[in-house]
């Protein structure tokens, strides 16, 4: 996705926090995924956050770290990042408007780089992370371009799990505002897109409600 569709998501629905209701089978790889950066973050020093989006996740996390710096090339996403650091007390953290493939940062800067659902094009720029530094990351596919990104950069102890769990909707206006915030997809809170948005509830219905399956791949390499 471009950066004018971050851009817009900031802008209208304020970035990423989770504003539909729904239950899950069972403990999800995000949920997996949050667990086991927080022991990371306790045993590595400086973090990147690679694509941190409007930052409320690397403020949360900043509990866990000696210092994260999260950067994002949708400057409306920095901008709320930063409106949410200023309105906490959170000392060890710093947001910078950056391109994946054109870092301002020095070589071997940091212990971690982590990516949740970020860009993969951070391995353009793998200078930046300190030899044995660790590589974490989440994403729903791309999984094959990940191991070869992994395997041409030369690094070493790569680790790939999959979680996969059901995710279910109470209301059709949660699963709309789910779908909304998928890339690629319109927004179905907009009457406009009524029709479409009728034909994806149609795909997913079930007799336990309406049902999405969250596929979840977590990678994680140290560097050689
Ligand atoms: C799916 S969002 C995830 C945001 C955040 N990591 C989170 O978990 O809430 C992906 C983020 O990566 C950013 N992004 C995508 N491509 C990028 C690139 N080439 N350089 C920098 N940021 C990028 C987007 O602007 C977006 O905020």
């Amino acid at each position: 996705m471009g950066k004018d569709w971050y851009n817009m998501i900031a802008k209208k629905l304020g970035g990423y926090t989770k504003n539909w209701d729904s239950i899950k089978d069972h403990i999800s790889g995000e949920d997996i995924f949050e667990e086991q950066l927080k022991e990371l973050l306790k045993k590595y020093q400086i973090a990147l956050d690679a694509g941190c989006g409007h930052g409320d996740f690397t403020l949360k996390m900043s509990r866990f770290s000696q210092r994260i710096i999260g950067f994002d090339f949708s400057i409306e996403m920095i901008e709320k990042a930063n409106q949410l650091l200023e309105e906490s007390q959170i000392t060890n953290v710093q947001f910078f408007h950056s391109y994946a493939n054109d870092l301002p940062f020095q070589d071997e800067q940091f212990d971690i780089i982590y990516n949740r659902r970020g860009p993969l094009s951070i391995f353009r720029e793998i200078r930046v992370l300190k030899k044995d530094g660790v590589i974490f990351g989440i994403h729903s596919g791309a999984i094959d371009e990940i191991i070869n990104e992994l395997n041409n950069n030369g690094f070493y102890s790569i680790e790939i799990n999959e979680y996969t769990t059901n995710e279910y909707f109470p209301t059709e206006v949660d699963f709309a505002k789910f779908f909304t915030r998928m890339p690629g997809h319109p927004d179905y809170l907009d009457s406009t897109n009524q029709h479409l948005l009728n034909k994806l509830v149609e795909a997913h219905k079930t007799d336990r409600g309406l049902i999405v399956q969250e596929k979840r791949f977590i990678w994680k390499a140290l560097k050689n």
